[in-house]
């Protein structure tokens, strides 16, 4: 035990260093001053050094968790994907174990837990587009922020530690400078963003009081296909995101592309995006589980390219690489949409040694490839 005079001694030190110290004696530390709450992360650390195998994939038969299932399933991983099958297809999920449930079923959560000793969490299941979010977000609440509290729960109440999180540039709204950090302020522009930066929140939380050790990957703009492996968009749902129409207007499936807005401060008036391949998407998930092996807390990384493309410059781009003519109209703007959103994404290339491999091209090219077979 420490007398009365040390205690009041190093009280004042740690008054004065609040991130804490280290004790020196005859030139070597001996003991550590530290913030309660750090203390307690590392305490709760001790019991995660058990090496990463096993994994439970929500949303793995999606568009995102079905590229990065095919990845894990290269890299010697053992996979179980938990999917409703609302939006992904079971074909997806390559030599994966697929159980079909709902985030929302405890029941069903607590019984794959109960069954599956799962070493950490990969979390995709979620609702995704921006403007179905401004009309209905409850749907939103509900699914990104409900039903990922249903799976906390069960990984608390199992002693599963590490999850990977699939967040969203929508956290930081309408930055106020480009490329973004993820020391930039947060104030989405939508019920979307809202509920993902709700989530990121919730895990801080859950890492002090609970142990929960995560990261949380904020994607830019998810695209690409992998045709060659039989995955990409599900052709079966009406696309919402950008590159997929552009290509149903080269197919002529689509009479023609609407621009959503033309008055913005850009270059050329359109949105600025930081389109990023998918499977560059994958490996940033299985470098982060392994940075999950070794770091503690709740942590939270950008992953994207660095380069900004206007909706005009995708269109044209398309109509390069497909040889064919994209109609186009200019409409009104969609709500909830920010102007310019571009990742810096130093902070992931330093710590995980991940850089993005695809470019626009291969992107383009390979989407190209899927859609006009299937
Ligand atoms: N756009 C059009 N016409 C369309 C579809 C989209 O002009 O038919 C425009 C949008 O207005 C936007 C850009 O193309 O400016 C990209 O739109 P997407 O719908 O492809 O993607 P978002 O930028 O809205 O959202 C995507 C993901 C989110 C993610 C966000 C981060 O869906 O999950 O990127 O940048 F958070």
């Amino acid at each position: 035990m420490l007398d009365d005079q040390t205690i009041s001694d190093l009280a004042k030190a740690f008054a004065a260093a609040p991130d804490g110290f280290l004790v020196v004696d005859s030139g070597h530390p001996t003991f550590a001053v530290l913030p309660y709450q750090v203390y307690q992360t590392l305490k709760k650390t001790k019991s995660n050094n058990k090496k990463i195998k096993k994994i439970l994939v929500t949303g793995g038969a999606g568009y995102i968790g079905s590229h990065t299932v095919n990845l894990l399933l290269k890299e010697d991983f053992e996979v179980v994907v938990f999917d409703n099958l609302s939006t992904g297809r079971k074909e997806a999920v390559g030599d994966a174990k697929l159980v079909v449930g709902d985030l929302a079923d405890k029941d069903a959560l607590e019984k794959l837990f109960k069954k599956e000793k799962f070493d950490a969490i990969i979390h995709f299941a979620a609702s995704i587009e921006v403007e179905e979010s401004v009309a209905n977000p409850a749907k939103y609440y509900q699914n990104n922020v409900a039903n990922g509290l249903n799976l906390l729960d069960a990984m608390v109440a199992n002693g599963v530690n590490r999850i990977v999180f699939s967040s969203s540039a929508a956290v930081y709204g309408e930055p106020e400078k480009n490329p973004i950090d993820e020391d930039s302020v947060c104030v989405p522009t939508n019920p979307y963003g809202e509920t993902k930066l709700a989530f990121e929140r919730i895990l801080k939380w859950y890492g002090l009081a609970y142990g929960i050790h995560s990261i949380s990957l904020r994607y830019f703009n998810a695209a690409g296909s992998m045709p060659e492996a039989g995955l990409g968009y599900d052709r079966s749902l009406k696309h919402t995101h950008l590159i997929p129409r552009v290509l149903d207007a080269a197919l002529g499936k689509t009479a023609e592309i609407n621009v959503f807005g033309k008055d913005y401060d850009t270059s050329d008036g359109t949105c600025v995006r930081d389109y990023i391949h998918v499977l560059d998407l994958a490996d940033a998930h299985i470098r982060a589980l392994a940075k999950l092996q070794k770091t503690p807390g709740a942590n939270v990384y950008n992953v994207g390219t660095g380069l900004g493309s206007s909706v005009l410059e995708i269109i044209d781009a398309t109509v390069e690489i497909t040889g064919r003519m994209i109609p186009m109209k200019i409409t009104d703007r969609r709500p909830g949409d920010p102007a310019k959103l571009v990742a810096n994404s130093k902070k992931l290339q330093k710590e995980f040694g991940w850089k993005p491999r695809h470019d626009l091209k291969s992107i383009i090219e390979s989407s190209w490839e899927w859609q006009k077979n299937t």
